[in-house]
């Protein structure tokens, strides 16, 4: 038998604790598949203000976080276990960098020591494993918060660590943290490293590249996203240096946690429905369309949309046909906030019209709701690493429209009539054309065929992404390094 490995998990947020995109559902989940297959594992994250501090417990000792010339910080540490499970999660708790309402920006606009509050994070979760004895064979580190682990590892912390290999699994190519170079006085790993290979990028601290370069293992979520990352359409200026480490980069798709996003046993539905007894599915849609104050009408197509309203998503796509699409007979429901414009457009067409649907902001719930009510889910993302809310619509039978880039070209299938194959729609061109042609396809058939479009329902319904397939493919890179 081969031995169990000692993992740090290090991720910015984790579902259930903070989210604000699909980095919290990873790191929900992934580590719990990590755990059945036998590893140990310890998760760690900041302890947000939004954190209930009452409902964990507080370590007894403090812990003192070297800052270069701040000299040491002295901050607290909480605990629990993620829910339904037998991971233990740890919290850094430190008011001045934490303590505040947003994860990382308040109305936009990102914090200005968001540089500092990583370095400081990630060195906490490193000090925190050298307090608990936990010194693991791997640090798992995630996005340019913790990609500083990959160095710290070889420099600051090397006699503690000294076996232990780095993996950083980037989420998004399209946020690289990038600082003023003063922040290599906190970060402590000798100004050495600020060169055109490692950190420095166009004289500023370039967070991932650093990490990049320092890993043992770069993983991304998906193999479509691993290898347009290395182009320079999608590698936001470090395509590059991707391509000069590619012999370390590695695709994983992302799984679904099915606990939590399932219609038979969701808690937030009107009525649970499956493949084999879909008559709920339907009482979703009604009380979809009573939520958002439209017609309630079994024989009418809802569309649904969820997600950031960031240019990655192309809200800018649909923000140009959604006025075309709503004069057909379709209803269309939107969750979502991000882009002040966006924002204010999409609520300007609720207003006006009466079959669509809007809500700015963020809600669990409806978002739950929207996957189980609706007939159709638009992703037209003009890049997207993975995308989880395609792959949870096809759980709930909401046949994805996709623009086929990065992990929704890699889940999903075109819809093929004549080898009735398929288990959505999807276009390639990112043009306002191409999408408005590909919904009217998709509406074509829900009005056209009603059998053809109950058989892609069913086979989009019996498709599985597993967290353990993706956690045993984790584990031959950790075993690999
Ligand atoms: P990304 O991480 O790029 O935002 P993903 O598709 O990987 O995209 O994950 C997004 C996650 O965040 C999904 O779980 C989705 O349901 C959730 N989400 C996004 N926006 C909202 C919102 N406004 N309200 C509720 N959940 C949201
Ligand atoms: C990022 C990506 C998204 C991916 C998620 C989880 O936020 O934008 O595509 O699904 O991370 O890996």
């Amino acid at each position: 038998m081969q031995e169990k490995l000692k993992i740090a998990f290090i991720a910015s947020e984790v579902v259930p604790f903070a989210k604000t995109g699909g980095l919290a559902d990873v790191a929900g989940a992934l580590p719990k598949a990590l755990k059945k297959l036998g590893h140990e594992i310890i998760v760690i994250m900041p302890r947000y203000y939004k954190i209930d501090k009452t409902q964990l417990t507080k370590l007894p000792e403090p812990l003192g976080v070297p800052m270069g010339s701040m000299g040491e910080l002295w901050a607290a540490v909480y605990t629990t276990m993620l829910p339904n499970s037998t991971v233990r999660i740890y919290f850094i708790d430190y008011e001045q960098y934490f303590g505040r309402s947003g994860l990382y920006e308040e109305n936009n606009i990102s914090f200005a020591d968001n540089g500092e509050r990583f370095v400081f994070f990630t060195k906490a979760a490193m000090q925190l494993c050298k307090m608990l004895s936990f010194v693991p064979d791997i640090f798992h580190a995630n996005d340019w918060h913790s990609a500083s682990v990959a160095i710290l590892a070889k420099t600051r912390f090397v006699h503690d660590f000294a076996h232990a290999k780095t993996v950083l699994t980037i989420h998004n190519m399209q946020h690289q943290g990038i600082f003023h170079k003063g922040l290599m006085n906190l970060l402590e790993i000798g100004w050495e490293h600020f060169n055109s290979c490692e950190f420095e990028s166009m004289g500023g601290l370039n967070m991932l590249k650093g990490g990049i370069m320092h890993a043992d293992a770069v993983t991304t979520v998906s193999s479509g996203y691993a290898a347009e990352i290395q182009t320079p359409d999608f590698g936001f200026g470090l395509d590059g240096h991707l391509r000069a480490h590619s012999q370390k980069i590695y695709g994983i798709l992302n799984g679904v946690d099915y606990d939590e996003w399932n219609p038979s046993k969701d808690k937030y539905i009107a009525k649970n429905f499956d493949v084999d007894a879909m008559k709920g599915k339907n009482v979703c849609k009604r009380a979809l369309q009573k939520h958002f104050g439209l017609k309630q009408k079994y024989g009418v197509p809802v569309i649904g949309f969820v997600g950031r309203f960031a240019e990655q998503k192309g809200i800018g796509l649909i923000a140009s046909v959604i006025s075309g699409l709503l004069d057909m007979d379709v209803q269309i429901v939107m969750l979502g906030a991000g882009e002040k414009w966006a924002e204010g457009f999409f609520s300007h067409e609720a207003y006006h019209r009466e079959n669509f649907g809007l809500h700015v902001g963020y809600s669990e719930e409806l978002a739950h709701q929207i996957e189980a009510g609706c007939d159709l889910f638009l992703m037209p993302s003009l890049f997207e690493p993975c995308g989880l809310n395609q792959i949870y619509s096809l759980r709930y039978g909401t046949l994805p429209i996709v623009r086929a880039t990065g992990g929704l070209d890699d889940t999903i299938e075109n819809y093929d009539a004549k080898n009735n194959s398929g288990n959505g729609f999807k276009f390639y061109e990112a043009s306002s054309d191409a999408l408005y042609h590909t919904v009217k396809w998709a509406l074509d058939l829900y009005f056209g065929d009603k059998e053809a479009f109950e058989q892609l329902r069913t086979r989009a319904m019996r498709a599985h992404f597993s967290w353990e397939d993706a956690a045993k493919n984790y584990v031959e890179v950790y075993r690999g390094i």
